[in-house]
């Protein structure tokens, strides 16, 4: 379950070893922001260290964008609710079976994991998109495969923070928008991602959670970096 503040800052711990993420892990409490374990880090540091953050008691978001065999992907989000994990996702390419199989594993598991869908990266515009054949805007393919999420079962959807205010107004409120992309005003680069906003924009925009990687960890301070994101986006009265 969500922890009592639930806060909308989740920082995508993507360092390149375990005892960089645990320095910073050690100075943020579970209260002050949930936290996402991606490929990077998972492929490092394995299992353990997401039971470990998960027994801490922080909120943990396991981001492997499962896309595979509807079978294989069932098989891989039972065992990420066997962690305890309080979000876990797939990639909506994979079409309604697949995701129909993903819920129907998690809904056998019977735990509190929430199961969203990644539309189309963020680092993803429309150049990218045709080069693999889609003459689609990325607005239009994301909606699409928001569609598929939703009629699947799934939670929400991961998506830019220009598209989220679309999708609540269509699906509602209770279909999240998991928003990766955040970059504060004060950062100064885009980095590889695409469709940016700001966290205030984001939020006022739509989006119901903010995936926020390097604008932290790449910090000088990362724990200093999260405070400021959270001051900004009006969160700053819950430190602990
Ligand atoms: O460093 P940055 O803030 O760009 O990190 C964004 C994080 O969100 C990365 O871990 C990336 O894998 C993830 N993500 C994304 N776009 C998606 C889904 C996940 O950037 N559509």
């Amino acid at each position: 379950m969500a922890n009592q503040l639930d806060s909308k800052i989740v920082v995508a711990l993507d360092y390149a070893d375990e005892e960089l993420a645990l320095d910073f892990t050690r100075r943020v409490s579970p209260l002050l922001c949930k936290l996402k374990i991606g490929k990077e880090l998972f492929t490092r540091a394995g299992p353990q260290l997401v039971r470990r953050l998960v027994d801490q008691g922080f909120d943990v978001f396991l981001d492997l964008k499962f896309h595979d065999i509807p079978a294989t992907v069932a098989g891989a989000i039972a065992a990420s609710a066997d962690l305890g994990v309080w979000m876990v996702n797939v990639h909506c390419l994979g079409g309604s079976r697949m995701l129909e199989a993903a819920r129907s594993s998690l809904d056998r598991h019977g735990g509190p994991t929430l199961l969203t869908g990644v539309t189309v990266l963020t680092s993803m515009q429309k150049e990218d998109l045709i080069e693999l054949g889609i003459d689609q805007s990325p607005q239009d393919l994301v909606f699409r495969l928001a569609s598929l999420a939703a009629t699947s079962g799934l939670d929400g959807i991961v998506c830019s923070g220009q598209e989220a205010g679309a999708i609540k107004q269509h699906f509602g409120n209770a279909f999240l928008r998991i928003t990766p992309g955040i970059r504060p005003a004060s950062y100064g680069s885009s980095d590889d991602q695409r469709r940016i906003l700001t966290p205030g924009e984001a939020l006022a925009g739509g989006s119901s959670y903010l995936v926020v990687g390097r604008p932290v960890t790449g910090a000088r301070d990362p724990a200093e970096s999260l405070l400021a994101i959270k001051k900004e986006i009006g969160e700053d009265s819950d430190r602990d």
